[in-house]
């Protein structure tokens, strides 16, 4: 497929700052574009998560789905307090927080969101269950670094499986591999169920 989607104006600032950072974790195709289609989708007074702000390449992709919609709101989390800095001074939307501090410590303070980008160390190979634990009944979450064809590290590898096999169990989701760019899973939390509504018997 050749299809382009056209980098907005903040995606490209945030790729300039991740050039003059020598930063090299920025998010890849198809991530981007496919990160504003799903914020596009939040409800009315929406909640976007992204766990690892980085530059802000995700960040700019995300405020790009909910561009002119007030009553959805966007928070970042970044542990890097220059990194941090660096995307605050660029021009934001005011529904487009970005908060500085360790992922893995906020996440039980920062409520329920319908879309979230675990992108960080912390929420996603440690502590992936908080992150979960964060989803909305109905909301998304999107990892991204799962293509094991990538890593030779044991480690490495080992963490890759065990993030996959916790969203693959986990009975609260529904989960999906994609394999593009560097390997997606995305995840639905289902609704919250009563606690014994699926062992009750039909009349
Ligand atoms: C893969 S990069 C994020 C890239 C960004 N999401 C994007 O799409 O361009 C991971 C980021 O997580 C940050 N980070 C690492 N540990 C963290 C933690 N405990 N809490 C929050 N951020 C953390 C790093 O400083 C780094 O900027």
């Amino acid at each position: 497929m050749t299809t382009r989607t056209a980098v907005p104006p903040r995606v490209r600032r945030a790729l300039a700052r991740a050039s003059e950072h020598g930063f090299h974790g920025a998010c890849e195709d198809p991530v981007g574009p496919l990160l504003a289609t799903l914020a596009a989708a939040v409800p009315p007074n929406g909640r976007i998560l992204e766990l690892g702000t980085g530059t802000g390449v995700g960040t700019a992709w995300l405020a790009e789905g909910i561009d002119r919609r007030d009553d959805a709101r966007l928070e970042t989390v970044e542990l890097d307090e220059s990194l941090a800095a660096a995307v605050r001074a660029d021009d934001w939307p005011t529904n487009v927080v970005i908060h500085t501090g360790d992922a893995e410590a906020l996440l039980p303070t920062l409520g329920r969101f319908d879309l979230v980008f675990a992108d960080a160390v912390a929420g996603k190979w440690t502590g992936l269950d908080l992150t979960i634990d964060a989803l909305a009944p109905g909301g998304l979450l999107v990892v991204d670094d799962m293509d094991l064809g990538r890593y030779t590290d044991p480690e490495h590898r080992a963490a890759v499986l065990r993030v996959e096999r916790t969203l693959t169990d986990d009975p609260r989701l529904v989960t999906a591999p994609i394999p593009a760019g560097t390997g997606l899973i995305i995840s639905t939390r289902r609704p919250d169920l009563p606690h014994d509504s699926r062992d009750e018997e039909t009349p």
